[in-house]
């Protein structure tokens, strides 16, 4: 059991909520599960069971250890029940509104010693912490999916966060073997979502003026920049490249590249048109239903193994 011991809540069954339950049960954490929907959390629970099995297949963990993970999940549909954790991280839909109301809502079920967290993708955490009467004991803590897989997590703290705050988080997150980084300042998608975005609306650009298929931009990214950036970050890497040669190609190359500031058409047009990606089997590529069932946890495996792999070589 790590030091920080106590009951953690999580509220919202959904994707994320389910993997970081899934991450601190792991770790020996007693976690309570919250959604507002009761067939959503026997789902959520069915996931982590089928995830563990998966891990169980691929040697990571003993068929005995589920037994013993799955008994540090607790799920409720009754907020009151958080009242007793020392954090509370909410993982419900991203949307201002929502989050700032279920916030305001433990506000009066929590008393002012627990520290509440959000799993926001990028949503300001000043924003987030504007209706609350204690916001020094809020925080933002955002994993990447899936949570239980990717070590890292963004630690961003409002204006008025409190140092003791922000260190028992990121010390609890050391505990449980995480890679935190508490950024200086709150920035909207912060620095994962940032970086993933920029990427990201280069690579949909490429596709839409034709320069290649989704595959081939994929390929590409993977390969080459992708293959490296597990060892090197960007900036590390344009110390080993250069920044005299760097700065030579982005004087000419920064002015070609996407800068547009709506997204693209044609992700708007799929998002019209259910083309959601693998959840209704159809976005940038085309799903089977076996692909639709089985691609997320082999990919989770690998990365697994890959992380593992890494780790070693940076022993
Ligand atoms: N999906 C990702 O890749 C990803 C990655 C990092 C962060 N996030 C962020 O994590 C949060 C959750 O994302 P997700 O993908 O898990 O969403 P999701 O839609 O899969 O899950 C949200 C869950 O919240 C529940 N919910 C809705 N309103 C609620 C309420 N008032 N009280 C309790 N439960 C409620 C829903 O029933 C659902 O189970 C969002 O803020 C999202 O931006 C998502």
């Amino acid at each position: 059991m790590p030091q920080l011991k106590g009951e953690i809540a999580i509220l919202g069954a959904g994707a994320m909520g389910l993997g970081i339950a899934q991450l601190f049960a792991q770790k020996n954490v007693s976690v309570i599960l919250y959604d507002k929907f009761q067939n959503i959390l026997e789902d959520a629970l069915g996931k982590i069971y089928a995830q563990m099995n998966e891990l169980v297949k691929q040697g990571f963990i003993t068929e005995e250890s589920i037994e013993g993970v799955l008994q540090n999940i607790k799920t409720t549909e009754d907020l009151e029940e958080v009242k007793n954790s020392w954090l509370v991280i909410e993982a419900i839909p991203e949307i201002l509104e929502l989050k700032q109301e279920l916030l305001s809502q433990l506000e009066t079920i929590c008393d002012s010693t627990v520290i509440f967290a959000s799993n926001t993708s990028g949503l300001p955490i000043n924003m987030l912490a504007e209706k609350l009467e204690h916001p020094e004991r809020f925080i933002g803590t955002h994993f990447f999916m899936p949570a239980q897989v990717v070590p890292l997590v963004e630690v961003i703290r409002n204006d008025k966060t409190s140092e003791q705050v922000s260190n028992k988080v990121m010390d609890f997150f050391k505990e449980i073997d995480k890679k935190p980084v508490l950024l200086k300042k709150d920035i909207p998608g912060f620095i994962g979502n940032r970086i993933q975005h920029a990427m990201a609306r280069e690579a949909i650009s490429l596709l839409e003026q034709g320069i290649a298929s989704a595959e081939e931009i994929d390929t590409v990214v993977r390969w080459s920049i992708g293959v490296r950036m597990l060892f090197t970050g960007p900036l590390e890497q344009r110390d080993l490249n250069g920044l005299d040669v760097h700065h030579h190609i982005a004087s000419y190359l920064y002015k070609d590249l996407e800068n547009r500031t709506e997204p693209a058409d044609l992700l708007a047009k799929k998002v019209a048109n259910s083309e959601l990606g693998i959840k209704t089997g159809k976005g940038f590529y085309e799903w089977d239903e076996n692909q639709q069932k089985n691609i997320s946890q082999e990919k989770n495996t690998k990365m697994l193994q890959l992380i593992h792999w890494v780790n070693q070589l940076e022993k």
